[in-house]
């Protein structure tokens, strides 16, 4: 026998983690878990019982939130809130830091602590979960005190509202309370019904540690719990982890609440092997994607897209290496996969695996033990309509479909509603990041996969979410702008008139503006725009299709976020510059609506200023390179969201209009505008302005009308990714843009005065991109 041969077949021993110290702890607190609120434990009330999932056996009793404790925990979090923010960010990261150091100093408990409640292997839990958790604080203490430098002009929301999942428990309240502690917010926190047993530890190291009374709160308790939470009215920011169903119920929930709300959903993400990549590393990468965590993981790389020069052999490989995988004791140091967080999830994959597997689909699995454990799974021979393509089954389960072109993987990739991340795997580096520029997802990994760092945003595109956390983008989500009332106003009643029998001796009937040509309403009506001595003109009324029109004909017009912000910023100085040479024109329109010459003129002015600053930020606003670990570089790359709807203030007719559009287009996104319903006629002024830029068409839609009514399609429909709103209706657009869970940012008119400085700036630039995250190998 060879010494190949034992390696080979040679069995394990058994390698178990001592739990002593967790099973002393759970003693101590047989009596069952309170809520910590206001700095100290709550006696338990009504409570539930917390299982260890690998052995079925009752770990814990916990208390179920009842609305009145989160009501208690709310009132300590905001009277903990003003003397949290009033510390010195040296002062708040030096709490950060302590309870980072604790962390550590607790660290195998809190692992053994997490493998209990979770199920996860103990490797898992001692290296991966646990170390992030400690460099989440670390980084988070260095952001507490650079936040006022760093981030000038902004200021805490107030009370955050976080729920968090239940795959990665410790980690996800990591996440979720550092950028917020550090940006000065005072904390209640939902962990998961299944896993809630680290986040009351953690409430012990933060009493421990001396963290001010009030700041953190933790309250347990099920999904009722976590609605109550999110819904109270004393909340003023909401970051969600979990799935997709439940972030369009909270999106619905809190619309017209004035809430800031993050939300990091589900995904179904594609792992790209292409026929030159080295297939071993890969394999391994397949490993770490979707049998980490028992494919428990939001960004798994759950759909695995293989050349089909190399699907066989990869395939092999990939089923070779399955079977090895040690599924198990999640206590065991050996053990690759533990148990399925709850046997509930367990019944969700098996079904989710039986509906596939009536489709025809070749399945091939390692095995498991009896219990609350699923095996590592191979599907095969798998249509991308099939449910195991599309529905994110949140177990070790990987489907492997071949592809023939580069092209058709990123056909494949994107065939989904989600987009969180992707991992492309080729030696050919210029062709990875090709592939990564065309993946809609917000990070992506190249040659590697499931790498996290504290410096480097994370979060999704499309129905994967909003908003990131890590790095700067996650602490920006943590602050706010002073908050300024908007006017209720309601927008007189507009008369539909049929287009040929308008009114005479007007001037003519401006039309709508879509794909580049000015277009009759499809319903044929027009309305009157009324100036300070009468009717002035006519505008298109237009309706329903024309909205749809002008998404479709902005579609289309894609290849204008594939430009270089050079051209952009070429066009956008060419409109500038015709707008300029039109300023008396534009000038006389808006005095004929009221203004004084003087203020006219003024606007006008401001709205070409204004036009070129935008262009100038065209090729400036870029992202950054994070140095996230010794082996990668991060390229956080701004995105443009793609077609967005903007549905314009009422006042300031023109730079209102020029100060939601040119931010838009500068960042690449292709816009559908509503004017101002009561002045559109600044804005259809424009066509030929736009005409005569060498604006591409589709990329600046007009569509005149209702505002509320063209909102509301605007805001339902799947084809826009994003949405601006200033209005009285802002309550209806969020509600109804979570359909695709569109990004909104929704304002009251007169909320901010677009003729001076706030109608400008970074804020809107930010708000018109999305950062993609690129992990590229480096410097190994
Ligand atoms: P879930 O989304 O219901 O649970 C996540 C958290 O949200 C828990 O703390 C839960 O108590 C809370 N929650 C539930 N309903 C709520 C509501 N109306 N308002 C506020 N909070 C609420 O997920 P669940 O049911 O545990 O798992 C079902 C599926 O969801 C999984 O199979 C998986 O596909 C997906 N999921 C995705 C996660 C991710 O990180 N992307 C994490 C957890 C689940």
């Amino acid at each position: 026998m060879q010494i190949s041969d034992i390696l080979q077949t040679m069995d394990y021993g058994k390698a178990p983690e001592d739990s002593t110290i967790v099973a002393d702890w759970l003693a101590r607190h047989e009596n069952g878990f309170g809520h910590f609120i206001d700095g100290a434990f709550t006696d338990p009330g009504e409570t539930f019982e917390v299982q260890n999932p690998a052995t079925a056996e009752v770990i814990a009793h916990v208390t179920q939130g009842s609305e009145a404790d989160v009501g208690t925990a709310i009132a300590a979090a905001r009277a903990a809130q003003p003397g949290w923010a009033a510390l010195s960010g040296h002062e708040r990261a030096r709490h950060l830091y302590a309870l980072a150091r604790h962390v550590q100093q607790h660290a195998r408990f809190l692992a053994v602590l997490e493998t209990i409640d979770n199920g996860k292997p103990i490797r898992e839990s001692r290296d991966i979960d646990i170390p992030l958790v400690a460099r989440h604080l670390y980084h988070h203490a260095g952001w507490a005190e650079l936040v006022e430098d760093e981030l000038p002009g902004t200021q805490p929301y107030g009370v955050c509202a976080q729920v968090v999942p239940w795959n990665f428990p410790l980690l996800m309240l990591a996440w979720k309370v550092a950028p917020a502690l550090a940006a000065g917010n005072t904390v209640v926190l939902k962990p998961a019904e299944y896993t809630p047993l680290s986040a009351l530890a953690f409430a012990e190291i933060a009493r421990e540690c001396g963290l001010p009374k009030g700041v953190l709160n933790i309250v347990t308790g099920d999904g009722a719990t976590g609605a109550a939470l999110v819904g109270h009215e004393g909340v003023d920011k909401v970051a969600f982890t979990g799935s997709t169903d439940v972030g369009k119920t909270i999106r619905k929930q809190i619309a017209g609440s004035g809430k800031g709300l993050t939300l990091e959903l589900g995904g179904k993400s594609p792992f790209v092997v292409f026929d030159d990549a080295d297939l071993d590393a890969a394999v391994e990468g397949v490993v770490d994607a979707i049998w980490f965590n028992q494919g428990q993981v939001c960004c798994a790389g759950a759909r695995v897209l293989v050349a089909e020069g190399v699907e066989d052999a990869f395939t092999a490989k990939l089923r070779a290496r399955m079977d090895k995988l040690i599924v198990g004791d999640p206590l065991d140091k050996n053990t690759d996969m533990g148990a399925i967080v709850h046997p509930v999830q367990l019944e969700r994959i098996k079904s989710l695996m039986a509906q596939g597997a009536a489709e025809n689909v070749e399945i091939t699995q390692g095995t498991a033990p009896e219990g609350c454990f699923y095996p590592p799974t191979i599907v095969t021979n798998v249509q991308p309509a099939s449910i195991l393509s599309t529905e994110e089954i949140f177990g070790p389960v990987v489907t492997v479909t071949p592809f023939r072109t580069p092209s058709d993987a990123v056909a494949l990739a994107n065939n989904t509603r989600y987009g969180l991340a992707a991992s492309i795997w080729s030696e050919n580096v210029n062709l990875c990041l090709d592939i990564a520029g065309q993946v809609k997802a917000g990070v992506i990994w190249i040659n590697c996969t499931n790498v996290f760092d504290a410096g480097a945003g994370f979060g999704g595109y499309r129905e994967s979410g909003f908003g990131r956390e890590g790095g700067r983008e996650g602490m920006q989500a943590y602050r706010t702008t002073p908050a300024k009332q908007g006017r209720d106003r309601t927008l007189p009643a507009l008369t539909a008139t049929p287009q040929d029998s308008g009114p005479q001796g007007l001037d003519r009937t401006a039309k709508l503006f879509i794909g580049g040509k000015q277009t009759r309403p499809d319903g044929g009506y027009v309305y009157g725009v009324e100036g300070k001595n009468g009717p002035v003109g006519l505008a298109g009324l237009g309706n329903r299709k024309d909205i749809r029109n002008a998404v479709e004909a902005a579609s289309k017009a894609s290849s204008w976020g594939g430009t270089t912000g050079h051209n952009r910023a070429q066009i956008l100085y060419y409109l500038a510059e015709n707008l300029s040479a039109r300023a008396a024109e534009f000038a006389d329109r808006l005095t004929s609506f009221g203004q004084s010459t003087q203020r006219a003129e003024a606007e006008v002015e401001t709205a070409i200023r204004r036009t070129f600053w935008y262009a100038a930020q065209a090729d400036k606003f870029d992202g950054a390179v994070h140095a996230t670990k010794s082996s990668h570089v991060t390229l956080a790359m701004n995105e443009p969201l793609g077609v967005m709807g903007l549905v314009c203030p009422t006042d300031a007719p023109l730079l209102g209009f020029i100060s939601l559009v040119m931010p838009a287009l500068a960042m690449g996104n292709r816009v559908v505008a509503v004017p101002s319903q009561v002045h559109p006629l600044s804005a259809t002024d424009l066509y030929q302005v736009i005409e005569t830029s060498d604006v591409p068409a589709g990329v600046v839609n007009i569509v005149t009308g209702s505002r509320d009514d063209l909102a509301t399609t605007l805001a339902q429909h799947d084809g826009v990714d994003g949405m601006w709103y200033v209005g009285s209706a802002g309550a209806m657009v969020e509600a109804e843009s979570a359909g695709n869970l569109k990004q909104t940012w929704v304002e009251g008119d007169g909320a901010r005065d677009w003729t001076s400085p706030e109608g400008q700036g970074r804020a809107f630039l930010h708000r018109a991109t999305q950062v993609k995250n690129i992990w590229v190998p480096y410097g190994v």
